[in-house]
């Protein structure tokens, strides 16, 4: 019999992808395969993410899309699952304006699809199954990874910050830690399977281990995942500076396989701003945070988010964070228009900024950036860097790329067997985004 296969699409963060290769090991426990693309699929899930409205869109178009795909093969199963369907409005748009979507599940029950499909197949009627809380953490799902030498590992799920732009807490719940316990036991396991690089991921790593019921510190967790025989580099994101410890500086300043990376949001230059994002802390306690960072780790890189035109801010503002990221000299950043999600406080606030002047600040920020990053990159010209080689380059077949400890993308001639080990490059030419070299 000819084998059932699947198509993924995914939108949003780490975490999305990262529970996209969750659904992925389910589905080929179920003997579905992976389909090179939707047409030729029996089953097509949308993965999806709401903390702009741009993705919200796009699903709404992609499943609009799907209409034709759907009339010509009525035994295509089509799911939506992700932060989207985690509220109910999301839920009511897709039941009533997308009848061809087959089965609805949320972020909390993403280890049930199993018995969802079935359900699907046995009633012919659509599914949908939310859990509104993160009750309990499910542990007996793994993973389908894209890569076999770097990993996502979850650590932590949903968010206690509420910043007031920010849709996450209301769809992914409150804060929970894995037990270390599992976290390790995973790692291990990665280990001994051969991989050598470990992205621990959370909406807010530096308050790992509060509700554990005992005490135990996100520090405390790199220091046990150090100890893993056969990782070489440990990252994670995403970290909030209002919890960055000084215990964890000492810690990642100490241990050896902790990458000098850090990605930190800011969000804004402005003091007057952070309060009204309820970020908790003021540039100047930033500021501070960084030099001890700096301090300790000097070649450190360091990335961040920036938001632009969130409610009330004014050209006075605006400029004071483009003063603040010459001041910070930031090796990468993620930059968004502000976006009005429904549910959040930002999205009743007066003042809204005009799309037209967010535009506008959006591209004087990204030309204030750009140089910045290329300035930072100059730095590794003539440098000798350590590479874990990832791929061949989708523009180049000779050429291959990987990254260094600092998150930096290299590109460099070599062959593909290299892919999945560590090489030394030597760099010979910067860019703003790439670094360019040559192993020796
Ligand atoms: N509009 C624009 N950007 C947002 N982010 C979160 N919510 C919004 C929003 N409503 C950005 C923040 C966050 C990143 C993951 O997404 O910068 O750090
Ligand atoms: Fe959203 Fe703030 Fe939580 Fe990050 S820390 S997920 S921006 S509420």
């Amino acid at each position: 019999m000819k084998k059932k296969t699947y198509f993924i699409q995914t939108y949003g963060c780490q975490m999305n992808e990262h529970d996209s290769e969750k659904i992925s090991w389910l589905l080929e426990n179920m003997k579905y395969i992976k389909a090179d693309n939707k047409e030729k699929s029996d089953l097509i899930i949308y993965n999806t993410c709401l903390v702009r409205e741009n993705a919200e869109l796009k699903v709404y178009g992609q499943l609009g899309a799907l209409k034709n795909l759907k009339r010509k093969n009525p035994k295509l199963i089509i799911a939506v699952c992700g932060c989207m369907m985690q509220t109910e409005k999301a839920r009511n748009v897709i039941l009533s304006k997308y009848k061809h979507v087959d089965i609805i599940f949320g972020t909390n029950n993403i280890h049930k699809l199993p018995q969802l499909i079935n359900r699907y197949k046995q009633t012919g009627k659509t599914v949908v199954d939310i859990e509104e809380e993160n009750q309990e953490i499910v542990e007996n799902i793994e993973s389908n990874r894209k890569y076999s030498f770097k990993a996502f590992v979850d650590i932590m799920y949903g968010c206690n910050n509420f910043c007031t732009y920010c849709i996450v807490p209301y769809t992914r719940g409150r804060e929970k830690s894995r037990d270390p316990k599992d976290i390790i036991d995973e790692i291990k396991k990665l280990a001994q399977a051969g991989y050598k690089e470990i992205t621990l991921l959370g909406q807010n790593v530096n308050s790992y281990g509060k509700t554990l019921n005992y005490s135990y510190t996100f520090a405390q967790l790199l220091k046990d995942i150090n100890k893993i025989k056969g990782i070489e580099r440990i990252r994670f994101m995403t970290s909030h500076p209002k919890d960055l410890s000084d215990e964890l500086i000492e810690v990642m300043a100490e241990l050896d396989k902790v990458c000098e990376q850090l990605h930190l949001p800011v969000q804004s230059g402005s003091n007057r701003i952070l309060k009204s994002m309820n970020r908790k802390y003021t540039r100047e306690d930033y500021l501070q945070l960084i030099n001890k960072i700096k301090k300790a780790i000097p070649n450190i890189s360091i990335s961040t988010d920036i938001i632009v035109g969130f409610p009330g801010e004014t050209e006075e503002d605006f400029n004071e964070t483009l003063d603040f990221v010459k001041q910070i000299k930031y090796d990468s950043a993620f930059t968004f228009l502000y976006s009005t999600r429904k549910g959040t406080i930002a999205a009743k606030m007066e003042n809204q900024v005009p799309d037209t002047v967010k535009h506008e600040r959006f591209q004087r920020l990204l030309d204030t950036l750009y140089p910045i990053f290329y300035e930072e990159n100059l730095k590794y010209l003539n440098k000798t860097v350590e590479v874990l080689v990832e791929e061949v380059s989708k523009n180049n077949e000779d050429v291959l790329t990987g990254r260094t400890r600092t998150g930096k993308l290299i590109h460099f001639k070599g062959d593909e067997n290299l892919i999945g080990k560590m090489v030394n490059v030597k760099i010979k030419t910067a860019k703003s985004f790439t670094l360019e070299g040559y192993i020796i």
